[in-house]
């Protein structure tokens, strides 16, 4: 059975089911929206109507035939939430979970189990709808099993990111970390500070070498309204994944302080970048303007996005107007602070204080991880200091989020990371014993955009890595195995293509060995912007 990623047991019987006009959803109150989204997936291409039978049949459900049956079981108490049990006999389909994530992500299995048809928004017909008899019974390793897209770079729009979580749900990841802002755009409407789309969301042009001066002289431009961040928050809430938003600071902040110069040590004047790199004119420390701008920016974030963690980005902030800026050098002296890195902890911890005063928790990159940080902020660990990370995992029970950069990078070319790499990538660090009671959360693949200006290329780098990824957050370290995964994945890829997806064909994301060398010299070169 090629199901991605691989259940933690799967006990194939004889026989088989077979879905007719007549099979219909047996679903107790908790399971309407399943039941919608699983008749929602198998009409169209089957013609099936698959009518809910009415609940009282539910209650003496023993002897229905022909239905597939969506349930609660608060007794399966072996499974996590996200757990779920899913059995195929040729009388009828069960899944049953103790919470409807479960539920949920047993459809996304029992999906993988039909024809690849399946996957068609249109009838199919001529297929044959039977799926193998089976029991499986499934739950994931790792609570975290994200994928980052940045948008501060490129602006994709709503249907790219409305089917980016159709996609993540039918991997079983549950987290997007949305980066929403950066030195070349600012793509969240916020209704206290309305320049920062009217002039942040826009540039006159992209550059079109990593290094030079040049750039293309193309005005790009685009943002989310509130109501369409809306829209996205509640389309991923009903696929079990938590959108993460990130608002950048104290670097990568150029385009807000287009918009307000004054937010700056300098006073500005400044554009929008058309270039890509790290600047140096980042948020003021001093300034209190800036922790209020900052605090109302994030209150209406929190408005918008339910979930426990906010994401504050922290990476790649150049201390050098810092250093030469009168209100930042008071702030130092008046805090008592060493030099200018202990004022990014002293940057930091204000909004994370703030955060947690607001019931949520602080995500940062690894940047962020100094002495004195709020313990219940989350570190990304993208970079650098492995030792620092892993004392504070022991010594603090640190929660972190696995993305080191070599491994996990999806803007990275398939010569520097092979699908193979991003397969192997194992995110509990070799120097723990085991998760030390959970510090890992889980992993992350980000995707850097600066290359990334259409969802063609967005999804050649994306896929397969992703699905690989998607593989070592739900399936046990001992049950993997990369050749065993590529027969899997040559059936999963059919389904991707069926449901539009411009994936990396195997010959590109495994390259060989000599081609792999060769390409080498080639990574300092920008990547084509145009897809395959
Ligand atoms: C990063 O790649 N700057 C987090
Ligand atoms: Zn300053």
């Amino acid at each position: 059975m090629d199901i991605i990623p691989l259940p933690a047991r799967i006990e194939p019987h004889p026989g088989e089911f077979r879905l007719e006009n007549e099979t219909g959803i047996l679903v107790d109150s908790a399971n309407h929206w399943n039941a919608d989204y699983l008749r929602g997936l198998l009409s169209a291409p089957t013609g099936s109507h698959l009518k809910d039978f009415p609940i009282n049949v539910m209650t003496e459900a023993k002897g229905v035939k022909n239905v597939i049956s969506l349930r609660l079981n608060p007794e399966l108490k072996q499974l996590s939430r996200e757990g779920y049990r899913l059995d195929v006999r040729p009388e009828a389909i069960v899944i049953e979970a103790p919470g409807i994530a479960g539920v949920f992500y047993g459809i996304q299995t029992l999906r993988q189990l039909f024809p690849e048809e399946i996957e068609e928004r249109h009838l199919v017909s001529g297929v044959d709808w039977c799926l193998p008899c089976v029991f499986i019974e499934d739950t994931p390793r790792f609570s975290w099993r994200g994928f980052m897209l940045d948008e501060g770079r490129h602006f994709q729009g709503k249907e790219t990111v409305l089917l980016t979580l159709d996609l993540m749900a039918f991997q079983k990841l549950n987290v997007l970390h949305w980066h929403l802002t950066e030195d070349q755009g600012w793509r969240i409407e916020i209704k206290k500070y309305p320049k920062l789309t009217e002039i942040g969301s826009q540039r006159a042009g992209t550059s079109k070498t990593m290094l030079g001066k040049q750039h293309d002289g193309i005005p790009h431009s685009g943002f989310y309204t509130q109501d369409e961040i809306r829209e996205v928050v509640a389309y991923a809430t009903e696929r079990h994944i938590t959108i993460v938003p990130e608002i950048e600071m104290p670097g990568h902040s150029l385009a807000a302080l287009a918009a307000y110069p004054e937010l700056s040590c300098s006073g500005g004047p400044f554009e929008v970048a058309l270039h890509f790199g790290i600047f140096p004119d980042i948020y003021c420390a001093g300034k209190e303007t800036v922790f209020t701008f900052l605090q109302e920016v994030l209150d209406e974030i929190l408005e918008l996005f339910p979930s426990p963690f906010i994401h504050i980005g922290g990476d790649e902030a150049p201390k050098a107007r810092w250093k030469k800026c009168s209100a930042c050098q008071r702030r130092i002296r008046e805090e008592g602070l060493k030099d200018e890195h202990a004022l990014q902890v002293y940057f930091t911890n204000r909004i994370a204080d703030y955060l947690d005063t607001k019931g949520r928790r602080v995500v940062g990159w690894n940047e962020i991880l100094q002495k004195n940080l709020i313990q219940s902020a989350v570190v990304q660990f993208w970079v650098r200091d492995r030792l620092h990370l892993l004392d504070a995992i022991r010594t603090d029970k640190r929660a972190v989020v696995m993305s080191t950069y070599l491994d996990t990078y999806l803007d990275h070319s398939y010569c520097l990371m092979p699908l193979s790499r991003a397969y192997r990538y194992e995110p509990v660090p070799v120097e723990l014993d085991d998760n030390n009671g959970g510090s890992i959360l889980g992993l992350e693949f980000p995707l850097w955009s600066e290359w990334i200006p259409n969802r063609a290329r967005l999804d050649y780098q994306v896929y397969p890595r992703l699905t690989a990824m998607a593989e070592t957050g739900w399936t046990l370290k001992d049950k993997k195995d990369f050749k065993e995964f590529l027969r899997r994945l040559e059936k999963f890829l059919i389904r991707l293509e069926r449901l539009g997806v411009h994936y990396a064909p195997l010959k590109d994301a495994e390259p060989s060995r000599l081609k792999q060398l060769f390409c080498i010299f080639t990574i300092a070169q920008p990547q084509t912007r145009t897809a395959k």
